[in-house]
């Protein structure tokens, strides 16, 4: 098990489409696997895309740790999960306004319109289905980290750059009743 490097926003590999995995099951995919696991427990994350520890291929670690839940139907407390090449499918129109964050821009945290419930699948390791209906903070981490592998981060799908900026200054405006 190790701990991996993570790349800042400005890293090239963070812009580029990332290619599929051929074989889900490879010695070296659940390495990866594993070390990416561990490495967002380390940085205490809620999920983590390949292109983000500087390997290119279609593939996401995630969870849904309890009190992230929003209470939709949809979105309950998920264990340490792997979506190896995953594909998303719009369930309604509904979009929310969601506060994201991200490990490769730390201290930084926006707010982005994304699909409140979705319908996701994609592999494990073991090539079995992963997947299924998804809402609330689920959803939006998976449309999170399903961006990393078209190389979008974030800030790039921001409408109101009033709601983008560093935590601190962010909570400290919330705490004065300044937040627009
Ligand atoms: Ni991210």
């Amino acid at each position: 098990m190790a701990i991996l490097k993570i790349a800042r926003m400005g890293h090239p590999v963070l812009f580029g489409r990332a290619e599929p995995v051929a074989d889900p099951g490879a010695p070296e995919i659940r390495r990866l696997v594993r070390d990416m696991l561990e490495t967002l427990d380390d940085a205490g994350g809620a999920g983590l895309a390949a292109p983000q520890v500087h390997v290119p291929l279609r593939l996401f670690v995630f969870r849904v740790a309890e009190g992230r839940t929003s209470g939709d139907a949809d979105d309950r407390v998920v264990g340490d999960s792997v979506v190896i090449n995953p594909a998303i499918e719009a369930v309604d129109e509904e979009e929310r306004l969601c506060w994201e964050g991200c490990l490769s821009l730390p201290g930084l945290r926006g707010a982005v319109a994304r699909r409140w419930r979705i319908r996701y699948r994609g592999v494990d390791c073991e090539g079995a289905p992963v997947g299924g209906l998804a809402g609330g903070f689920h959803a939006q981490v998976v449309q999170h980290e399903t961006d990393h592998l078209d190389g979008i981060l974030y800030p790039m799908r921001i409408g109101d750059f009033r709601y983008f900026g560093f935590n601190e200054e962010l909570s400290r405006a919330v705490a004065a009743g300044r937040q627009p």
